[in-house]
């Protein structure tokens, strides 16, 4: 990342995974070589992500735990009182990352945010910041008001939305991008559709599935992926995306999979 410090490409999203069945789901993946938690303030289960951390005895130095504040928590006392929350649930000492899960550009306060998360970061307690569904023009604003590029910009990003254009300006600042639903929800596995077509053919070419297609198309492009699942069988399955490569036409067929469909909102219309 930008402030000298690494994040695991792979990491595990929790959101919708249910609070009694977080620590054991993330007890499981860090033994099956995760080392990279995505959780947030309203997946009510930061404190079980950290149960889960604890239980499976891992250095917390190798492990990287990921939070973010919600929509009604911005501003720059707000966000702080936020953090100092979602630390204190977790139960950890510090964080690895902290994001601003939304602008919310209709409250126009995820710059005050920003300045929190800054401060934050320089007392230690927080050791990257980030921000999430930042379009360019977001991004743009935080940084000429205050300076400070964001570590990672985590968006909505799969073979039907490839965000092309916040990629660019993300690279631009030397902000990573990380992709949230990276499945698109498991909509591209749909069975039947055009999708999971492409994808099955794909993954049988190289004897995987297509959900290890649709995964390696975006490690492949250096992309940081949290794909969440409650299957540990499947957990295991989407981090084995490492040590083979797409071909050429691989990567031009996933890409004719295009749609310009989320499945949720554009940033500017949340919060
Ligand atoms: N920043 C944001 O605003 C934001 C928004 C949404 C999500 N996120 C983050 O991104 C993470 C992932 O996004 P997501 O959960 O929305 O969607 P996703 O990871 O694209 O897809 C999850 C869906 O795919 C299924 N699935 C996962 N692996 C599979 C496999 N190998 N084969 C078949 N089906 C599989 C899961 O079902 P099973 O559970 O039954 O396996 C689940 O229904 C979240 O957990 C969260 O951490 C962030």
């Amino acid at each position: 990342m930008n402030d000298g410090r690494s994040i695991p490409q792979i990491g595990l999203g929790v959101y919708k995974v249910a609070a009694d069945e977080t620590a054991a789901l993330v007890h499981g993946a860090i033994e099956a070589g995760y080392r990279h938690i995505d959780t947030a303030a309203l997946y009510l289960n930061e404190k079980e992500v950290g149960e889960g951390v604890r239980a499976s005895g891992v250095d917390r130095e190798q492990l990287f735990v990921t939070s973010k504040v919600w929509n009604d928590r911005h501003g720059l006392d707000e966000t702080r009182r936020a953090f100092h929350e979602s630390l204190a649930k977790t139960g950890l000492d510090y964080l690895d990352l902290f994001l601003i899960h939304w602008p919310a550009p209709t409250q126009n306060r995820y710059v005050e945010a920003w300045r929190a998360l800054i401060a934050l970061r320089e007392e230690g307690l927080v050791r990257s910041i980030g921000v999430s569904n930042f379009e360019p023009h977001h991004l743009t604003r935080i940084i000429d008001e205050t300076g400070v590029a964001p570590a990672v910009n985590q968006v909505e990003l799969h073979p039907h939305l490839p965000q092309q254009a916040v990629r660019a300006a993300d690279a631009a600042h030397g902000v990573l991008t990380e992709s949230w639903s990276p499945l698109a929800r498991g909509r591209v596995l749909e069975p039947g559709s055009r999708d999971r077509q492409v994808l099955d053919a794909i993954g049988e070419k190289h004897g995987r599935s297509a959900a290890q297609a649709a995964l390696r198309w975006h490690v492949q492009q250096g992309l940081i992926i949290i794909p969440k699942s409650t299957s540990l069988e499947r957990v295991r399955a989407n981090a084995d995306v490492v040590d083979w490569m797409l071909d050429a036409d691989d990567m031009v067929a996933i890409a004719s999979l295009e749609t310009g469909e989320r499945t949720g909102l554009h940033p500017d219309d949340h919060g």
